[in-house]
């Protein structure tokens, strides 16, 4: 799997490519992570990659030239091409699943005021991570990234991902590690009674009361 990510802040993505499993998946070639300065495709003579609206209005709106030449320097016959905005498809763990089976993944982040409408012509999704607005796309693109890596084979145990929320669009069950009382808390008996039977139908049963409780949505979608 390879990801690349055009950007006006590559320097944004640089602690989030060095630290643990991004990290580690990248060091075990389970993915590639490449960063793009979109700026670097600019043919402005003064490197400008934005320009006021036609029509009038606030703010400023990135030019299609730069973006269409980054995604035509990086793109080949497998790319997927991502626009990150607000506008776009909500996200969640199915489409990181879906995501995480391609070969190779190209991600815009917007920014400013907003991008060119016809930027949108040259992208096959357009993907928001949620109702409220990021100074740029950039987060978002992390986000993004770090939820497919981790789906990819091998990057972590296959039983970490197997349990996760949502699966099922069920929430996680408790889990308790040491010590047996904390402060008069204790561990559920049933986890200290090597009954796996039990356990199981015990962890279902939390599953169901607590997605019945905070994400009811999520019922109504089994
Ligand atoms: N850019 C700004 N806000 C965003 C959001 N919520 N999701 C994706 N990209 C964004």
């Amino acid at each position: 799997m390879k990801i690349d990510i055009l950007t006006l802040f590559p320097d944004m993505f640089t602690n989030f490519l060095t630290e643990s499993i991004i990290k580690r998946a990248i060091e075990k070639e389970k993915v590639k992570i490449l960063i793009h300065n979109i700026r670097d495709y600019t043919l402005d003579p003064h490197n400008r990659v934005d320009d006021y609206p036609f029509g009038g209005g606030d703010g400023m709106v990135l030019m299609p030239e730069p973006i269409f030449r980054a995604v035509e320097a990086v793109r080949d016959d497998d790319s997927y091409v991502i626009l990150m905005t607000p506008q776009g498809k909500k996200y969640n763990q199915k489409e990181a699943y879906s995501l995480s089976h391609k070969k190779h993944i190209i991600i815009i982040c917007g920014h400013y005021e907003g991008f060119d409408e016809r930027i949108r012509s040259i992208v096959d999704s357009e993907i928001s991570i949620g109702d409220y607005i990021l100074t740029g796309g950039e987060l978002a693109a992390m986000v993004v990234t770090d939820s497919i890596t981790r789906l990819i084979d091998g990057v972590i145990a296959e039983g970490s991902h197997q349990n996760d929320s949502f699966n099922d669009n069920l929430l996680d069950y408790p889990v308790y590690t040491k010590p047996q009382d904390f402060r008069g808390m204790k561990v559920p008996d049933v986890l200290l009674s090597g009954h796996h039977e039990n356990i199981n139908k015990w962890r279902h049963e939390k599953q169901v009361e607590r997605t019945l409780a905070r994400r009811p949505d999520l019922l109504e979608k089994r």
